[in-house]
């Protein structure tokens, strides 16, 4: 994931999420995780679609709320869809069987990922998502 420069970009609309959901797709290597962080709504659900789209994912991208991790295997790589929203610690993330996706060879997105900080890779990409000056403005910090 070297290829990605580290930065904070103004998102105008969805288009430029999708632009950056593609450039992070084309970026992944086997092992790769992206820490999504941000308030509801922010648009990481929305994210991980178009990082989905440019892994080539054929199925539709749901948001995994109440399963915790939804699994894709038709891109490029296989991709593991985390929302840790409703779990309280990374530890539970282990609990539920996370290591093997985290150390394995997909990819891995991680919704609400500051909630398991402590158990994500140190070099996880970190994307932090927040609102902008209009409906559909957002931030994201790239680091
Ligand atoms: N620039 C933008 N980038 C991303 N989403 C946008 C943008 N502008 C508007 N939106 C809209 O904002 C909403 C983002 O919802 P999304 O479910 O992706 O957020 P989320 O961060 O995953 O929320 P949650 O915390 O509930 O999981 C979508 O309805 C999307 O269409
Ligand atoms: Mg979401």
């Amino acid at each position: 994931m070297n290829k990605i420069r580290h930065r904070t970009e103004k998102l105008k609309s969805e288009a430029d999420t999708r632009a950056l959901g593609l450039e992070i797709a084309d970026a992944l290597e086997p092992g790769d995780v992206v820490a999504l962080i941000g308030d509801l709504g922010t648009g990481k659900t929305a994210l991980t679609r178009y990082i989905a789209e440019g892994l080539g994912v054929k199925e539709e991208i749901s948001s995994p709320t109440f399963t915790i991790i939804r699994e894709y295997r038709s891109g490029r790589l296989p991709l593991y869809h985390f929302d840790v929203y409703r779990l309280g610690s990374g530890d539970e993330l282990l609990d539920i069987g996370a290591e093997d996706m985290l150390d394995g060879d997909g990819v891995c997105v991680i919704e609400w990922a500051d909630i398991a900080a402590d158990v994500l890779p140190e070099d996880s990409l970190i994307v932090s998502l927040s609102y902008g000056g209009s409906e559909n403005e957002r931030t994201a910090e790239i680091y």
